[in-house]
């Protein structure tokens, strides 16, 4: 029988890669598109020898609408896509906010455009839970207002929410879309052969934390300590990418299936928060290192705390995360261990 083909944008990169992998394993064909600018291809030579094939692969830019048609062409029956490109830095989206709103607003424009003269009705969107902006109160749901985005970056996944939700409720449109709202994505795939690949000095806590137990970094500094949480330190949903990459898959099969309403949004997290402090000692329980680390000023733009309430992913996607936070930390270190290796 053959696979079901579901185009993947930004597929060599950290949640992509891993997407990739679940959705050949559930028996899909994946074919990527991904145009390198923040991925590297030794990345698919990970995911080709996890699955014991190469995937198809196309170096273009999803803002290129001729290139992209030349793709739906030759591919032929691309039945969903999976849209992962996109810029993610939030810090420098303040320094290059024209570059973020053209590649991130501008490829879905681009792709929406292409999926609809191809006939594509499926898409998958990456949000974020930065749309939730400080929330008023914890566990935050799918209906917990969103707010003023703090950040051109987190500006386009609201602009980008907005461009779906209008384009999906237009009937001649016949767009069918998940918005999935990701809380931190943590850790690497089992088998340690692909994982995060952060370019220069990490920004995000997981990538500093193994880079700092490796003795690439000389310190960890936690970014305030004084936060009106129980040990005053920066609450965060921590999630395993494989949970992440799997959430995928159910979505996909969920369009598919065309069981859903036209739009529908649901957070991807555990459910659980834990403060960066519990992250350093799960980290250091999970893997016996210990941690170098002080305490430093607050992040500015850092929310306080924020972690996700899964009922609706659980009731309406059937969706569950299983790792725990230690497995997680756990396959980051092994990632780490095996970067260090292959260098
Ligand atoms: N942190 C440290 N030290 C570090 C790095 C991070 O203490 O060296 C802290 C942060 O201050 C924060 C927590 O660890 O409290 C998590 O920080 P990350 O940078 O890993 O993640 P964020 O929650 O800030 O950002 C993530 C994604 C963004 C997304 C945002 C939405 O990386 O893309 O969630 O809230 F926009």
């Amino acid at each position: 029988m053959s696979r079901t083909k579901i185009l993947v944008t930004g597929g060599a990169g950290y949640i992509g890669s891993h997407a990739v992998v679940e959705l050949y394993e559930a028996g899909f064909q994946p074919v990527i598109i991904d145009n390198f600018v923040n991925s590297r291809e030794s990345a698919l030579d990970g995911v080709e020898s996890i699955l014991g094939v190469k995937v198809p692969l196309h170096r273009i830019d999803c803002n290129d609408a001729e290139a992209l048609r030349a793709v739906f062409a030759e591919e032929g029956n691309v039945r969903g896509v999976i849209h992962f490109a996109a810029y993610k830095a939030v810090g420098e989206s303040i320094e290059k906010p024209l570059e973020y709103y053209q590649n991130n607003v501008g490829s879905l424009l681009t792709l929406l455009t292409v999926m609809r003269e191809f006939g594509v009705e499926a898409l998958v969107f990456s949000s974020s839970c930065t749309v939730y902006g400080v929330p008023e109160a914890l566990p935050v749901t799918e209906q917990t207002p969103t707010k003023q985005a703090n950040s051109p970056y987190g500006a386009t996944k609201q602009m980008c929410e907005d461009i779906l939700r209008d384009v999906a409720a237009a009937p001649a449109n016949k767009l069918r879309t998940i918005l999935l709202r990701y809380f931190n994505p943590i850790g690497a795939h089992a088998s340690a052969k692909i994982g995060e690949l952060p370019l220069g000095v990490p920004q995000n806590l997981v990538p500093y934390v193994t880079q700092t137990a490796a003795g690439i970094r000389e310190q960890l500094t936690i970014n305030g300590d004084t936060y009106d949480t129980p040990d005053g330190t920066n609450i965060r949903d921590y999630v395993h990418v494989v949970d992440l990459a799997k959430a995928h898959v159910v979505a996909v099969q969920r369009l598919l299936a065309g069981t859903g309403e036209t739009v529908e949004t649901f957070n991807v997290g555990t459910g659980r928060g834990n403060s960066v402090l519990e992250v350093v000692q799960a980290f250091e329980r999970a893997t016996g290192v210990k941690l170098n680390y002080r305490i430093g000023p607050p992040r500015p733009g850092d929310v306080p705390a924020i972690y996700a309430d899964v009922t609706k992913s659980v009731e309406i996607l059937g969706f569950q995360t299983s790792a725990s936070l230690e497995e997680a930390l756990a396959s980051s270190w092994k990632w780490q261990q095996h970067l260090a290796d292959s260098q």
